[in-house]
């Protein structure tokens, strides 16, 4: 399990405030003409970036679900018990770590025993947070269980505070992960799952401020301990090392209301006992640049990819005031934090049921979700998790389906091109892009995160800002000479490039070719773009 604390706290402070530095201070613009010097530190190793960094999230809203990953068995779209084949093929190449399931707002609605058992036995109940509309159960434990057997990928379940209760909580755990024969154990071996189902993550509620409840911290923290108390792991093979991690909920944004809700879930953190105790505080933070009249996710100019861009950055500055106040109260760093619901939010595409979130997704995407992955990579001795919104069909997807149609969309790609990085060891990346201005937008030209997987092979990722200026990139790296390079860029013709199911291929990552002489690399990184590279030493 990676969500344990690090010890190299200050060298990821160092590599935060180096970025920092490296954006502020250079204001004047290297030209397209110029090499930018790049270079790697082999010497200097950050906190590891956990796999758990790249988890997705699943929510029983509008068609992530149903027609994104449920079918049912009796569909003539190709599926396994139910669940697409197509879908699962694609997510086994991204090697998903974890899913959050069942929600988002649902989670605090979501009554478990209503989706197990016979189909067409289910409680029909209905969604009304997302459209009002009818919510079957037919996807539910054990079909989630399935699904995370067949693309590779762990539990992270969110029970319901809201609405439920902790005995209900406590139950479906029991359903979940009881190896000794009592009812509930037993009704899931009758289901025909006789072996305990490992759930690695447990969140104790969703959003509990907002549509979890509304409630204040100080309810929130009595309830969340209730829970942490009596909602349990029975899994025997959970018992010792690889324990349930809880996750509590955390802040959903910018400001002192959410300071002060980080602040007093932590300082109960601080004072917690034998009998409750968590691991992780979540944090949800969506790109947004105006939530009254969200931008449109198809058809928009440089003007509307500027200002996502910027607004994306952010994430940065909100994950180390939060990762400020946790040092504060749990300086050995054992708490995570977790972000997980972050990613662009548009309007929801013209025809489409507005509860539904569906949205386009172009190659701005691509680029947010490299510098996000970028600022959580550098921040990876308190982010140990972090699970986009989400995972097919609803808000900055990997996937989009259509009955039997499936298109694979530029984030998808983001997270190929960077499961490289998954469980790898950073190294220091100093450089001096310049800048890149539209309108009175002023942002870092490129962005950049190294790093050594876990069979020693060396990794470069590059994002070009610009969307107009190429960059020539000359690597220099202490500690070790380069042979060779092997890489690949993410780009398109325009900064609103989308992919379709009759144009797949608009977005998709190419081969790049590279230069190595006398140890040094040099890279020509397009405009607008993510590439990543492979050096052989
Ligand atoms: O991801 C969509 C919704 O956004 C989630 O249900 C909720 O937690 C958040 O507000």
């Amino acid at each position: 399990m990676t969500l344990t604390s690090h010890n190299k706290s200050a060298f990821s402070h160092f590599l935060a405030a180096l970025f920092i530095l490296v954006s502020a201070v250079v204001t004047v613009r290297a030209s397209a003409e110029d090499k930018i010097e790049l270079s790697i530190d082999t010497t200097q190793a950050g906190a590891t970036i956990s796999h758990n960094v790249f988890g997705q999230f699943a929510e029983h809203l509008g068609h992530g679900i149903y027609g994104g990953i449920w079918v049912g068995p009796d569909s003539k779209i190709p599926n396994t018990r139910g669940i697409r084949n197509d879908v699962v093929t694609a997510l086994r190449a991204i090697r998903v770590p974890d899913i959050r399931w069942p929600g988002g707002c649902f989670a605090d609605e979501y009554h478990w025993h209503n989706g197990i058992g016979p189909a067409g036995k289910r409680g029909v109940t209905l969604n009304p947070n997302w459209g009002g509309v009818i919510e079957p159960n037919s996807f539910g434990t054990d079909e989630f269980m399935d699904f995370l057997r067949q693309i590779g990928a762990e539990a992270y379940v969110s029970v319901n505070i809201g609405s439920g209760t902790p005995r209900e909580a406590a139950e479906w755990l029991e359903y979940m992960t009881a190896a000794k024969p009592t009812t509930f154990e037993k009704e899931r071996a009758a289901n025909g799952h006789p072996a305990p189902y490992k759930v690695a993550f447990l969140g104790l509620g969703n959003e509990s401020w907002d549509c979890g409840g509304n409630m204040t911290p100080d309810y929130y923290i009595s309830q969340m301990k209730i829970y942490s108390r009596f909602v349990r792991n029975y899994n025997p093979a959970q018992q010792d090392k690889d324990q349930m991690l809880k996750i509590a909920v955390g802040p959903g944004g910018d400001g002192p209301r959410w300071t002060d809700w980080t602040e007093a879930v932590m300082k109960a953190y601080q004072q917690h006992t034998w009998s409750w105790d968590i691991n992780g505080l979540s944090m949800h933070n969506y790109t947004v640049v105006n939530w009254a009249h969200k931008f449109a996710s198809e058809g928009f100019g440089e003007t509307e990819y500027a200002q996502m861009l910027k607004e994306t950055l952010n994430m940065d500055k909100l994950i180390a005031t939060h990762s400020a106040i946790m040092d504060k109260y749990d300086p050995e760093k054992k708490m995570a934090l977790v972000v997980d619901e972050w990613g662009a939010w548009y309007a929801a595409l013209p025809g489409s049921n507005p509860g539904f979130l569906v949205q386009q997704n172009s190659l701005r995407d691509a680029i947010l979700a490299a510098l996000n992955l970028n600022i959580f990579a550098r921040h990876a001795d308190r982010v140990r998790m972090a699970n986009i919104a989400q995972i097919i069909n609803v808000l900055q997807s990997m996937i989009l389906t259509d009955g039997s149609k499936m298109v694979l969309t530029p984030t998808y790609y983001v997270f190929e091109m960077y499961v490289p990085f998954q469980d790898s060891t950073p190294f220091s990346v100093t450089f001096d892009a310049g800048t890149y201005s539209h309108d009175n937008i002023t942002l870092p030209r490129l962005d950049a995160i190294a790093a050594k997987d876990k069979t020693g092979k060396l990794w470069l990722e590059v994002t070009n800002v610009d969307p107009k200026e190429a960059a020539d990139i000359e690597v220099t790296l202490a500690g070790i000479t380069a042979k060779g390079a092997t890489g690949e860029t993410l780009t398109a013709p325009k900064v609103d490039s989308i992919n379709t199911f009759d144009a797949p291929n608009t977005v998709t990552p190419k081969a790049i070719s590279t230069k190595v002489e006398d140890g040094k690399l040099t890279l020509h990184i397009e405009p607008k773009s993510v590439t990543v590279v492979s050096i052989e030493q």
